[in-house]
């Protein structure tokens, strides 16, 4: 359930207002290092500090592992919140209340109303279902022949729905109306006739709870082997199968520490594992693991294992997990696939084998790496030339979607090593991105300039990133916007996005781009302070980019001209031009 948005500015605002040197230090303390700060990483262990904090960027960064970002991201990531909670809590630490969009893409007073009501109705129904669970003996039979604990089905509030038609129709029509009833799910209204009638009937009850611990929807289970054995609820306003996972809030209210999460198929399996201590398993909804699901785990903790049956559909669900997994790799996280001896699942094998030796097996489980080259060696034979063609190509297309990491450069050592192919074949085929990486170093200031100097446009953005102010000294930049330039996008969406916010700072630019294509070529290049603080310095060095820039550009239209008037020929305008473009050639 989404409230209305937080407006772009009161972010902006509050990375100005708030310092990330006071945030973090409040939680980790800092040395002062130079123009930076620093502290040994609280993300990952290490003896000597390799977290460094920059002040006039907003902005941190860990040589060591790679985590980076605003305050708000160290809220995040430091106190496991998201987003809007890590907004929340830093106005809150300033004593700033947040304001919320009213119209535009959020929902509308009105709506939240509606929404509201859902919470109440679906957390009615809830303890509605507990409660007939208590006067249904055959429900209470079928969880004692399950051997669910009396504690278990508590915790997870397992409830039954009884026979009937319409026992939610009656029992909430006083308190909610029909068509409340059918938005949340509990109520299916027939096409044809307009007929409504309850969707649970004769079934166990699991409610789904959100991160915030709501009721946002149920799945149903038969008691006996009818089909479906499942029902879930449907998409409704407060409910997203692709991004709701059964039993991580309970898995968060009943885990001392949570440092590990374990993905399953079903709700029995996540219950069945907490009883038998193993409280922090989660399942999807009868869907593929989407990247919202794991980017909504990686925010909770380092190291995701997927637990799949060893059958075959277990295997199928194993890629496609892994195929949602790439894009979302992250180094310092870790992804592993755990596999149950054919026709178990983790329910059975809990209760087979007991917490430890299930939780031994985790050593066993494969590493999204080796589970990639396993499966793909499954499929071609690269014996033959022909075969490691093959199996190239298919790597290729998964890893181009893969960010440039430490676990992507393994991949590719060990696919060379493999395939006898070098790295740097491997790279021309397109495996890795064409960033240039750079070696991790230990300061802002000490990565060289001639690293990021690489390109104008690359260097430009980074000096409008270490000072955004030196905007006032760009004009006319249409011809690096209109220039198809690697980059130019960026540096132009920067340029207009800093004239528009002139107040704003590195860490708040940052946020405006977090989960897009920008993101990371900022990060990179956010990295680098230059040397001096002397404006007219930075003033000469921006305004250099910018001269190398549009002569960049101007080249570029001069070899099209050349090529155009070799082949189709030019017109009188574009005569004119390819003229206009000689004479201000310098
Ligand atoms: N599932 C579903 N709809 C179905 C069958 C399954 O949504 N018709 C989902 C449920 O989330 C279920 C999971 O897939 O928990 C795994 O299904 P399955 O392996 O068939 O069942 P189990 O979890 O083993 O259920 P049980 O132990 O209760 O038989
Ligand atoms: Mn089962």
């Amino acid at each position: 359930m989404a409230f209305g948005r937080v407006p772009r500015e009161f972010i902006d605002d509050l990375l100005v207002r708030a310092d990330v040197v006071e945030v973090i230090n409040a939680r980790v303390p800092l040395k002062k290092k130079g123009r930076e700060y620093t502290a040994c990483c609280p993300f990952h262990n290490e003896k000597t500090p390799s977290f460094t904090v920059s002040p006039s960027k907003q902005f941190y960064h860990c040589f060591g592992c790679g985590v980076h970002g605003s305050a708000l991201s160290f809220l995040m990531e430091y106190e496991h919140l998201d987003f809007i909670e890590a907004i929340e809590s830093l106005a809150d630490s300033l004593g700033i209340p947040v304001p919320r969009e009213q119209s535009g893409k959020g929902p509308s007073q009105a709506q939240l109303q509606r929404a509201k009501n859902l919470f109440t109705l679906l957390e009615d129904a809830n303890k509605y279902y507990q409660l007939q669970l208590k006067s249904a003996p055959n429900a209470i039979e079928y969880l004692n022949n399950r051997e669910l604990s009396q504690k278990i089905i508590q915790r997870f509030n397992i409830g039954y729905a009884p026979v009937g038609w319409d026992n939610i129709l009656k029992t909430f029509s006083n308190s909610y109306s029909e068509q409340q009833l059918i938005d949340s799910g509990l109520v299916i209204q027939k096409e044809e006739n307009n007929k409504k009638y309850d969707r649970y009937r004769d079934r166990i009850m699991f409610p789904i709870r959100n991160r915030k611990g709501q009721v946002v929807g149920f799945g149903g289970r038969v008691l006996g082997d009818e089909k479906p054995k499942y029902i879930n609820s449907p998409e409704t306003t407060v409910f997203h199968k692709g991004s709701e996972l059964y039993g991580f809030y309970e898995a968060r209210l009943n885990t001392q520490k949570l440092d590990r999460i374990i993905v399953v198929e079903g709700y029995m399996d996540v219950i069945a594992l907490a009883q038998f201590g193993v409280s922090y398993a989660v399942a999807t909804l009868g869907t593929a693991t989407t990247s919202d699901h794991l980017k909504q785990l990686f925010r909770a903790v380092p190291e995701v294992i997927f637990c799949f049956d060893g059958d075959r559909a277990g295997r199928e669900a194993a890629w496609r997990a892994l195929e949602n997994a790439i894009p979302m790799t992250q180094d310092g996280k870790e992804i592993r696939f755990l596999f149950l001896p054919d026709g178990e699942d983790p329910d059975t094998q809990i209760r087979k084998i007991g917490k430890d030796a299930f939780e031994a097996a985790y050593d066993q489980a494969t590493s999204l790496t080796a589970y990639f080259i396993e499966k793909l060696n499954e499929r071609f034979n690269i014996t033959s030339d022909e075969g490691k063609a093959r199996f190239l190509g298919e790597a290729s297309k998964h890893l181009k979607n893969m960010p440039d990491t430490l676990i992507k450069d393994q991949l590719l050592a060990r696919l060379a090593k493999l395939t006898n192919v070098g790295i740097k074949t491997l790279s021309r085929r397109d495996l890795i991105n064409n960033e240039k990486r750079s070696e991790p170093s230990l300061s802002f200031s000490r990565l060289s300039n001639r690293e990021v100097r690489q390109t104008p446009i690359r260097y430009a953005v980074s000096l409008l990133l270490s000072d955004p102010t030196l905007v006032k000294y760009i004009d006319n930049f249409e011809q690096i916007a209109l220039s198809e330039l690697p980059g130019s996008d960026l540096l132009t969406t920067l340029i207009e996005t800093i004239q528009e916010s002139p107040q704003i700072n590195a860490a708040a630019l940052l946020e405006r781009w977090r989960n897009t294509e920008f993101e990371a070529p900022l990060i990179h290049l956010m990295k680098w302070q230059p040397e001096t603080d002397d404006e007219d310095v930075l003033r000469c060095e921006l305004q250099d980019c910018l001269r190398q820039i549009r002569k960049r550009a101007n080249e570029i239209k001069i070899e099209e001209m050349i090529h155009k008037a070799r082949t189709t020929g030019l017109n009188d305008q574009e005569t004119e031009e390819y003229a206009f473009l000689l004479r201000n050639r310098d």
